[in-house]
């Protein structure tokens, strides 16, 4: 069967009237057309997904900070063990470590060099896995959870302060305080300046904000990388002798931040070799030999 030629010359005008039509809305008012698109639909969604991550996140915080749960259970480790390869064999650092926190409390570790001090607060801040045993830091069992997790859990539940300070050289002070917001999108990007600002002055530096670490004292450094552990609120502080690199004076201001601290309800746990901080703490733990003495 033959088809016919198609003809149509009759309504010429149709497909040319779509096309200008079209062109019209789209170019000519496309400038009113995505002011009204971001308006109501871009910005709107964007605040919402923000005020979303920002409540999961600190739903996925496990402990909830409040002055009359002080003093329940928050840490928990049974039977911790941690084995390290070395060329030498296996090297048991911890040999069973069992340790109950309450909220609330400042705790001082201390031990001779290599007794497992740091392996240990390593084990509570999830930066490293026990070889066997169970930690449960409030209701979260972290020795199950996968990198992935704990990392993201870590960033809302534990702020960690290291001894050498660990700031990000290239990175102003306010900007190293911002970072773990930044990274775990605890608070709004509008917000996250002036809460590093308000830390930093709780840390007594507010005038040091803008400079990079570098032109720091030991001190500011130290008070730097507490105000940063702080940035996300975390119920938890860890600090591996934050006080180590100091000198008196300024070691008893530092610590005087950490006893602010316990009476806001955080849970402090400090490393240390110094008699007259662990004498200020609350309770002293003793490691010898990768067990608690
Ligand atoms: N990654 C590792 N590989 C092998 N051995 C390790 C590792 N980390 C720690 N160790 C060993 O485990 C033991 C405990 O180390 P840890 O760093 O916890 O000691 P510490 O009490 O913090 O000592 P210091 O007071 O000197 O900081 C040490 O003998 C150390 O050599
Ligand atoms: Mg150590």
């Amino acid at each position: 069967m033959r088809v016919k030629n198609l003809d149509f010359s009759h309504y010429p005008t149709f497909p040319n009237n779509l096309h200008k039509l079209f062109h019209n809305v789209l170019y000519i008012h496309i400038d009113r057309l995505l002011f009204i698109l971001s308006l109501y639909i871009i910005i709107p969604y964007k605040v919402f997904i923000n005020e979303y991550i920002i409540h999961q996140n600190k739903r996925k915080g496990s402990v909830i900070l409040k002055s009359e749960m002080n003093g329940t259970s928050l840490i928990n480790l049974s039977n911790i063990k941690k084995s390290f390869i070395t060329a030498a064999g296996n090297f048991d650092a911890l040999k069973g470590i069992n340790l109950e926190v309450k909220q609330g409390e400042l705790i001082a570790v201390v031990g001779k060099s290599g007794s497992g001090k740091s392996t240990l607060m390593n084990m509570i801040a999830g930066i490293d896995k026990p070889s066997s045993g169970e930690i449960m830091i409030g209701d979260k069992k972290v020795h199950t959870m996968s990198e992935n997790q704990i990392s993201k859990w870590r960033g809302i539940t534990v702020g960690v302060v290291f001894q050498f300070f660990q700031l990000l050289p290239t990175l102003t002070v306010i900007e190293n305080v911002m970072l773990p917001m930044d990274f775990c999108k605890t608070y709004p990007l509008s917000k996250r300046k002036d809460r590093a600002l308000d830390l930093l002055r709780q840390v007594g530096i507010e005038d040091q904000a803008y400079k990079f670490p570098t032109a720091l004292s030991g001190g500011q450094q130290q008070r730097t990388a507490i105000a940063r552990a702080l940035a996300n609120n975390p119920s938890i502080i860890l600090a591996d002798e934050p006080t180590g690199n100091l000198d008196t004076a300024t070691a008893n201001d530092v610590f005087d931040i950490f006893n602010i601290l316990v009476s806001n309800s955080k849970t402090v746990i400090i490393v240390t070799h110094d008699q007259d901080i662990a004498n200020r703490c609350s309770r002293t733990i003793k490691l010898t030999d990768g067990l608690i003495a």
